[in-house]
């Protein structure tokens, strides 16, 4: 099914993410024929830029999609991206807007339907949005079978209150059925693909609970700093910009239910009880960190603290580990240990799933050369990079020796499915014009997450971190990290 004609209407457009992110997806969906005939871009911010966007959105294209310049499927889709320059806060250019989108939908045929894509920082979220609903943008033209929805980039609030106040906001002004809280890490193929692997599958979920799964990691590493964004990162660190997010949206598929159907509604509920299950989060159960100069790749790098437009004795989180319970029958006593950081020593997004060890140790003292025992079951879901799922057994090392080693069954979507280009936001773009919400946050799960998250946010607040940095760039964080598993009898899964 294709969506309906549309104008998706990007405020913000001047910002990073609208050309390496947004633009390469959209041309993505139109090179494989999945946006409607009738169809075209408006670029909405400050600064006067009608001249170059639409060039500027071809280079982005080319380079952010990895695309290659052939003009003669370029140009088509170029020509049909706009540009609209206004102050968020200025009352009198929402009329203008209105009428240039009028003039849009006479040139491409878009029929006043229209996706506003909010990627603006969080402070002109509210302004944006007042203003959307003061001069009737909010809701589908009269008379005609149309609609009017939005997509709100994260952050999506600063701790509960704040993301309560922005929901009272925007609930203000669109219905709960129009707003499309994104989360990239929902339209990863590997982490819908949760859901496929547990439900799809005949022989997963019976061994998916606490009677055969002794804990649960949620790796999200990533070897890149704070690339600039010095400001934005001080006020916020590892748990409100990955954490309440991303990471927790993993673990709801890991942890949830089986939903009665794949249905928006379905899905977000099974995922808000999953959080709601959640146990609050003990600041003894946490560890934070923060990197120092180090070697990432062969290269020396700068420490958190020296980089541009940071506290020289920030107290901000570059890393974060939590040790969790979820308490509901499925998963009472299983530990659930999450860990996300900047400056770590790879780019690598995994959930590893451990298993008990069988009750009888039968072939004990039979490892083979080099093993360290007989390892546990394993189940690795890597998100990315070489994204795949690897199931770890033991298995007898061939010889006249009764000798054992652990090796493992792989499946690697490079070699199933050849390369894919989707960076998440094809995908989620395309769901937010189809109007299918089953892959976006909706108010109750976001509040939820930020309850956990608050209360913790509050007591490190409270509790100066005296040893920052404590790890250095291009390691895998701080000693504490591992000594918290330590001293449960863990080990992080080396990765
Ligand atoms: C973003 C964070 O939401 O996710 C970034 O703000 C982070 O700090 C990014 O780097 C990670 O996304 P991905 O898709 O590269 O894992």
């Amino acid at each position: 099914r294709r969506p309906d004609p549309c104008i998706v209407v990007i405020f913000g457009a001047s910002g990073d993410l609208t050309k390496r992110k947004l633009l390469p997806a959209l041309y993505h969906l139109e090179q494989s024929g999945f946006l409607p005939e009738n169809f075209a871009v408006l670029g909405v911010a400050r600064r006067s830029l009608e001249a170059t966007f639409p060039a500027d959105m071809k280079d982005g294209i080319i380079k952010g999609g990895g695309v290659e310049e052939n003009e003669a499927k370029l140009a088509p889709f170029v020509d049909r991206v706009q540009y609209y320059a206004m102050n968020f806060d200025d009352d009198a250019a929402y009329e203008g807007l209105k009428k240039k989108l009028a003039e849009m939908d006479e040139k491409f045929g878009t029929k006043a339907n229209r996706l506003f894509y909010l990627a603006v920082a969080p402070e002109y979220f509210s302004d944006i949005v007042s203003y959307l609903g003061k001069h009737e943008m909010n809701k589908p033209v009269e008379g005609a079978n149309h609609w009017v929805r939005t997509v709100i980039e994260k952050p999506f609030g600063h701790d509960l209150e704040s993301a309560r106040a922005l929901n009272d906001e925007v609930n203000k002004v669109f219905d709960e059925h129009q707003i499309f809280r994104i989360d990239h890490y929902l339209g990863k193929e590997t982490v819908q693909n949760i859901l496929v692997f547990r439900f799809a599958n005949g022989i997963f979920e019976h061994v998916w609970n606490r009677n055969y799964i002794d804990h649960v990691e949620i790796t999200a590493a990533e070897s890149i700093g704070i690339e600039g964004r010095g400001p934005f990162y001080e006020g916020a660190g590892a748990l409100r910009d990955v954490v309440q997010n991303h990471v927790m949206e993993l673990l709801s598929f890991v942890a949830m239910e089986p939903p009665v159907s794949f249905e928006a509604d379905a899905v977000r509920n099974e995922k808000v009880k999953v959080w709601k299950a959640i146990q609050p989060i003990h600041p003894a159960d946490t560890v934070r960190g923060q990197y120092g100069p180090g070697n990432v790749d062969g290269k020396p790098v700068i420490g958190y603290r020296q980089e541009d437009r940071v506290h020289p004795r920030s107290q901000t989180e570059t890393y974060a580990a939590l040790r969790l319970e979820i308490e509901n029958w499925r998963w009472a006593g299983v530990p659930f240990y999450i860990r996300a950081g900047k400056r770590l020593a790879k780019r690598v997004t995994e959930i590893t799933i451990q298993f008990k060890q069988p009750p009888l140790l039968l072939f004990k003292g039979h490892e083979g050369k080099g093993a360290e025992g007989i390892k546990p079951n394993v189940i690795s879901m890597r998100i990315q990079p070489d994204e795949g799922i690897a199931l770890r057994f033991a298995a007898k090392v061939p010889g006249p020796n009764m000798s054992m080693s652990s090796v493992n069954m792989n499946f690697s979507y490079a070699d199933a499915f050849g390369a894919s280009s989707a960076n998440g936001y094809e995908r989620l773009l395309l769901d937010a014009m189809l109007g299918d919400g089953t892959l976006f946050a909706h108010r109750d799960g976001v509040e939820a997450t930020w309850s956990l998250i608050t209360p913790l946010l509050e007591a490190w607040a409270k509790d100066p971190v005296k040893d920052f940095p404590n790890y250095a760039a291009g390691t895998w964080g701080p000693a504490a990290s591992d000594a918290m598993l330590k001293s449960d009898g863990r080990k992080w899964r080396k990765l």
